[in-house]
């Protein structure tokens, strides 16, 4: 008999006794028993165990890694140049972010892949009415409507199918599990399932999930675990769509996919280095500054944005979701230690323009520029660009890609580029102003 263990609904925490209150996530009533170790193989029985052999790695010889374009080069970029066959990928977002749009215009590119469309949340008619309304003329694509894992393990077996989407993980359930689909033991079966199945044809799986609130995916951490790639989708401004890879095990993490939710789907952003840049035709207000930053391969232009105003609590707060508050409340006390500004009575409001979250180094000295600005109302240099890290002593350190960076920020229209002191002088962009310590390009843009 398998041993009794007991799983939290929410964060899949596993306890060898049921309790009422999760010890690692605080939810309550969220453990149930996990039945998973007593079900059989999907197919029937349990099946045999393969022998391994222990070999020496100069014996292995690298076999080449192919990847299928999806038809889009954005999803292509965040995936890590393509679907890898025999992968997994895991597709998260908010409800109405377009999860189901762009998996069906996938399905739609991947007519060669044989691909099977797994709906358990919309039925076949408003699957078609997508179909058409995205203009899409696949002849080749198999939808299968059904809430149950047994139709759908009957459908692998009899149609074979290259790539399936399953629609979404959350509404689809294997009654030997249990009947209410989107536990813990449900969501592990099934894409246990689904990725066995994916690795054993070398076929490709995209699993399509709904996040919660609070941006986890509604369901255990184990999914994230068990597929190699995961996905998410983000919100910008206006109908901006930003998929940004959390894991690969084919591709850098660091890629962004941008695209802009249309009535005729999701478009891929055509010139995504200056989609954050915002064209003014006056002067530019104190308070903004650009940073030229590089996520994954990619440079961008983006303009970081600060208001100061007095605190209206006892103490001072920092209003900012695109950037971490411990990074502004770090780069406020370097200001305040090594150029003499203080921001102790002032409450710190951060923006980044279009909706963008940045966790790179390189938006420091940026940041840095945006509340002396705010500060002090002297407005940055006009077609001006900043990228450095900051170190804790007031230091300007280099970041990588700086050519890449002054290269993209020439390309649009920026003569100025402020960064760390480089040995070699900077041709890419027309004046180049480096220097080892922040207080002097702060004392340079004061002159
Ligand atoms: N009939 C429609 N006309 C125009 N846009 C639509 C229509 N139906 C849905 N959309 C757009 O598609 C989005 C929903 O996308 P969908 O792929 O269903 O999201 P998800 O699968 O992530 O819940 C909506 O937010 C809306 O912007
Ligand atoms: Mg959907």
């Amino acid at each position: 008999m398998a041993k009794r263990t007991f799983i939290c609904n929410n964060c899949g925490h596993t306890e060898p006794k049921w309790l009422g209150k999760c010890p690692q996530c605080g939810s309550w009533n969220s453990l149930e028993e996990s039945s998973i170790e007593n079900k059989k193989g999907s197919r029937g029985s349990v099946k045999p165990i393969q022998s391994a052999h222990i070999r020496n790695i100069q014996d292995i010889v690298e076999d080449e890694l192919s990847r299928i374009t999806t038809g889009s080069t954005e999803l292509d970029r965040v995936l890590g140049g393509g679907i890898v066959p025999g992968s997994s990928v895991l597709v998260g977002g908010e409800p109405g972010i377009g999860k189901s749009t762009l998996m069906l215009q996938t399905a739609n590119a991947l007519a060669d892949q044989k691909v099977l469309y797994i709906s358990a949340e919309e039925s076949a008619a408003q699957i078609k009415r997508r179909f058409t309304r995205l203009e899409l003329k696949s002849t080749s694509l198999e939808l299968l409507c059904t809430n149950h894992m047994e139709e759908v393990e009957k459908a692998l077996q009899k149609n074979k199918p290259g790539c399936v989407i399953l629609d979404s993980i959350q509404t689809i359930s294997n009654q030997e599990i249990g009947a209410v689909p989107g536990t813990v033991n449900q969501i592990k079966y099934i894409s246990h399932e689904l990725i066995q199945w994916a690795r054993e044809n070398n076929g490709a799986v995209f699993i399509i999930a709904h996040v919660t609130k609070d941006g986890n995916i509604a369901g255990p951490k184990v999914l994230e675990h068990m597929v190699d790639t995961v996905l998410y989708f983000e919100e910008g401004s206006h109908d901006l769509r930003i998929i940004r890879g959390k894991k690969n095990r084919f591709g850098s993490v660091d890629e962004l996919g941008l695209f802009t939710m249309t009535s005729k789907g999701c478009r891929q952003v055509k010139d995504p280095a200056s989609r954050f840049l915002i064209q003014r035709e006056n002067v530019i207000p104190a308070g903004t500054a650009t940073a030229a930053v590089i996520e994954g391969t990619r440079p961008l232009l983006i303009e970081i944005q600060a208001l100061t105003i007095p605190a209206k609590g006892s103490f001072n707060r920092i209003y900012s979701d695109k950037i971490e508050a411990s990074r502004i409340a770090r780069v406020a006390a370097i200001l305040e230690k090594h150029v003499g500004m203080s921001f102790n009575d002032q409450d710190l409001y951060i923006n980044i323009a279009g909706g963008i979250r940045v966790q790179e180094v390189g938006i420091d000295l940026a940041l840095a520029l945006a509340l002396f600005s705010a500060r002090s109302g002297i407005a940055l240099p006009e077609k001006s660009c900043s990228a450095g890290e900051l170190s804790l002593a007031g230091e300007v350190l280099q970041v990588n890609g700086l050519l890449n960076r002054c290269k993209t920020a020439a390309e649009y229209g920026m003569k100025r580029f402020y960064g760390a002191k480089e040995k070699k002088k900077i041709q890419a962009v027309e004046q180049y102003i480096g220097s080892y310590r922040l207080k002097d390009l702060i004392s340079a843009i004061n002159s």
